[in-house]
């Protein structure tokens, strides 16, 4: 841990360098760091805002358990897992570049829904706000010349496409349905389910 080690690096997850003096008398516990405190505060706000779409998820899977469609209650438990493994890669990628987590509070979830069709609806109110704090946080990267996470955004970028379609897809078979034949839409999403993985 004190070799010395060119700023730009990635390779080490927490990464003591020696400054202070240049005759490397002097050892400091700084980090590298290779993000902005800017960039920082942003990606470490964004682990709580995917563990709150996570909570969200998992009580609309609670509910939809309630009202007896297993299919649909274990698809959003499965995206619920999903959204929490983004925080996840999230507080990683600040840990990689020399960054400091901070965690937030979560808000207490809805819990109360007349149907299925108003969860999908705010299910997918909620990736579009997802959608809007991630390309906010590329438009940071961008105009901070931050090469690093720009990248690490893309990914982010690319899987709001993917959620948004899903999660339309899925709220328009609900609708195409209707209430009375939610059997069969319990039947595409167990196949959908199976596809996900
Ligand atoms: Fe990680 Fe669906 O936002």
């Amino acid at each position: 841990m004190d070799t010395p080690v060119a700023p730009g690096s990635t390779t080490s997850r927490s990464v003591a360098i020696i400054c202070g003096s240049t005759k490397g008398k002097r050892e400091s516990n700084h980090m590298t760091t290779l993000i902005s405190s800017k960039m920082n505060k942003g990606l470490s706000d964004q682990i709580t805002n995917e563990f709150h779409a996570a909570h969200l998820y998992l009580a609309m899977s609670c509910v939809l358990q309630d009202m007896g469609l297993k299919m649909l209650s274990k698809w959003f438990t499965h995206h619920a897992d999903e959204e929490r493994a983004h925080g996840m890669k999230i507080l990683t990628y600040i840990q990689d570049v020399g960054g400091t987590v901070t965690l937030g509070t979560i808000e207490k979830p809805k819990a109360k829904y007349p149907s299925a069709e108003s969860i999908l609806k705010a299910a997918l109110a909620h990736e579009l706000l997802v959608t809007d704090q991630i390309n906010k946080l590329m438009a940071t990267a961008i105009s901070m010349k931050d090469y690093a996470t720009q990248s690490f955004l893309q990914w982010f970028v690319d899987e709001q496409v993917e959620e948004v379609a899903i999660v339309s897809e899925v709220l328009d078979l609900v609708r195409l349905a209707g209430p009375k034949n939610m059997l069969q839409v319990e039947s595409r999403v167990g196949k959908l389910l199976a596809a996900e993985g």
